[in-house]
């Protein structure tokens, strides 16, 4: 089986239909760039039925990416997909992204057909946006909730239709990885053609489960993984990029699975999407939060100044981060101090760190955290004592 692990990037449809307020088409162009940058293989750039904006954005962003396969949404709906071929016509090579419904409850509440019905529209969809490319993902949407039976007769006739990669989404964020796992090996073992499409996954995160289930179809053989910058989307949005990306890097190289993704750009293209997109980010967010490198309590510290992989399982500058943060507060000990000092350019024959650390656990315990300049008054005032 192929190692490569295709990362596709939603940012910019699933993470965008999300916000209070979309996007305008500048905006949406400045990501895409970014995401071009940041080594995506696929940007969805929009769903341009959805409105005369979306449209232009998603005809403007394959006009001008190079080194990515711009996608557009579109239901399994022929006006959908030729909006879809219309924008995206610009470019030279482009993905038409096509979905239905499969799951019961959306079968019978939302789209009121029979599951017959439904197979013929997804077909008939993927055969009508064959006609403007070669390259077509359909998915099943709310495929965590499908009847496996269904779901497999579902797969196998996207296939035959033309699907050359197959999307199955946990819609609702509802499974669980055990689940989600035996849902994408079950359509391995049970569809003849699989090996004709590219399997995709596209998990949310209402239960926080996204990247686990994400990573758990992985390992069960799937190789694309639907994403977004910051984990922006629908409800408690997507699968996290940067979390899914370093968490291959960092655990699963060695089982030889690779993404084309530049890690060094994530902490950039984190902060973009996160300023556009007036979408601020936990502090103790993994991988792009302020805290994800930063260090607090006197045994971490002194520990990541003796060895920095003791508290450090990747490196900031692997995500883009000029360094880590030791935050000086009164859990901070001496060694740190005695570190900061020198950074700051203070030799330990300049100061008494026994003096020092004594004052500073004081300021510490008032101030909560103590900064560089606090730190050089504590100096200045230890050497006019003597
Ligand atoms: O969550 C979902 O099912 C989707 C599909 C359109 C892929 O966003
Ligand atoms: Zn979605």
């Amino acid at each position: 089986m192929n190692n490569q692990v295709i990362i596709f990037d939603t940012s910019l449809r699933d993470g965008e239909q999300a916000l209070p307020a979309s996007l305008n088409v500048r905006e949406k162009l400045q990501i895409a760039l970014m995401l071009e940058r940041l080594g995506v293989d696929v940007i969805e750039a929009g769903f341009p039925v959805s409105s005369p904006g979306d449209f232009k954005s998603v005809q403007l962003i394959a006009k001008e990416i190079k080194n990515a396969r711009v996608c557009g949404l579109s239901r399994a709906l022929a006006k959908d997909i030729d909006a879809c071929g219309e924008a995206l016509g610009v470019a030279e090579a482009f993905r038409i992204h096509t979905f239905i419904a499969t799951s019961d409850i959306h079968v019978n509440t939302k789209l009121r057909k029979s599951q017959d019905e439904v197979v013929e529209m997804a077909i008939k969809a993927i055969k009508h946006a064959s006609k403007y490319t070669d390259d077509i993902e359909f998915s099943c949407e709310d495929a965590g909730r499908t009847h496996i039976d269904y779901l497999c007769r579902m797969v196998e006739a996207a296939i035959t239709a033309g699907a050359t990669t197959v999307n199955i989404p946990d819609t609702v964020g509802y499974t669980i990885p055990s689940e989600f796992g035996s849902i994408i090996s079950s359509l391995f073992n049970r569809v003849p053609n699989i090996d004709k499409a590219i399997i995709s996954v596209h998990c949310h995160n209402d239960l926080g489960l996204a990247v686990a289930n994400s990573l758990t179809a992985v390992e069960h053989g799937a190789r694309q993984i639907e994403c977004t910058i910051n984990g922006i989307g629908e409800r408690a949005g997507n699968c996290s990029l940067e979390e899914i990306v370093m968490t291959l890097k960092t655990r699963y190289q060695k089982l030889g699975l690779n993404t084309n993704i530049n890690t060094q750009e994530i902490h950039r293209a984190s902060k973009l999407v996160s300023q556009l997109c007036s979408m601020p980010v936990q502090a103790n967010k993994a991988i792009v939060g302020a805290n994800a490198f930063s260090h607090s309590s006197g045994i971490h510290q002194d520990g990541v100044l003796k060895g920095q992989n003791t508290y450090e399982i990747m490196t900031p500058e692997s995500v883009g981060i000029n360094k880590n943060v030791l935050n000086l507060t009164s859990r901070s000990g001496r060694h740190v101090i005695k570190h900061r000092l020198g950074e700051l350019g203070y030799g330990p024959d300049e100061y008494d760190l026994d003096n020092i650390y004594e004052s500073f656990v004081r300021l510490a315990d008032k101030k909560g955290q103590v900064f560089d300049y606090d730190l050089e008054a504590l100096l200045f005032f230890d050497q006019q004592k003597h």
